[in-house]
């Protein structure tokens, strides 16, 4: 029996699309309830419907085998998890965003306030790579308001039609990280359950592969 962590929502039905594509029955995973963890005893498979930023830790904690999440809550998170698959959709961008006047000028404000809900990565970003101490201001949502009402310069943020940048008069400054779905494997499980994970792994590829041939 294997064990699949879905990120609740459009990541989670996109996952068990390609995962029918593979050859793999689903239709347990498909059922519209309440319930949190679907299982199907023909199929081998038992989906748990976790929050996107749980997913890491119930796979590398062992209480998943396997887990589909964003590259971004990977980075956020810092989990010691194999991520083998990028699965290619629920493609956006990590970025640094703000009004337009701070275009090329990022540099020249010391120590800036950053709005964000991820201050892992914002920190790795600020501190890490452009080494640069910044003031991190932890936020739950809705993160364009940041610069709008002057809690910070700029903000640390998902962009995917960049249609919230836009209309709220913020633009992309700079790009942290490009995310899409992985696929990320319990580092225990891989061993002890290699016979059932590697071709789940290579149906998923091959069923990837099938999908990029027919666009
Ligand atoms: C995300 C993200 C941006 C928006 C980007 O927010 O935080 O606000 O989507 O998408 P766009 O570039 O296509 O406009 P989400 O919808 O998750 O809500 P939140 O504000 O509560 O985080």
């Amino acid at each position: 029996m294997l064990t699949i962590a879905l990120s609740k929502g459009r990541l989670a039905e996109q996952t068990l699309d390609l995962m029918e594509k593979a050859g793999y029955d689903v239709s347990a995973a498909r059922e519209k309830s309440r319930k949190l963890i679907l299982e199907d005893g023909k199929s081998g498979l038992r989906f748990i419907l976790a929050k996107p930023a749980d997913v890491p830790t119930y796979v590398e904690l062992g209480a998943a085998d396997i887990g589909v999440v964003g590259k971004d809550t990977l980075l956020e998170e810092g989990r010691q998890l194999y991520e083998v698959i990028d699965l290619g959709f629920g493609k956006c961008r990590m970025c640094v965003a703000g009004p337009a006047a701070l275009k090329d000028k990022l540099d020249d404000i010391p120590n800036k306030r950053v709005g964000t809900k991820y201050p892992n990565i914002t920190r790795n970003y600020f501190e890490g790579v452009k080494k640069e101490s910044v003031e991190i201001i932890k936020l739950n949502g809705s993160v364009e308001l940041a610069p709008l009402t002057g809690l910070a310069e700029v903000i640390v943020d998902i962009v995917e039609s960049g249609r919230t940048l836009y209309e709220n008069g913020l633009e992309v400054l700079e790009t942290v990280a490009d995310i899409s779905a992985r696929v990320v494997v319990n580092r225990v499980s891989m061993k002890m359950k290699e016979d059932e994970i590697k071709p789940m792994i290579s149906k998923l590829r091959q069923a990837l592969s099938e999908g990029e041939a027919n666009t």
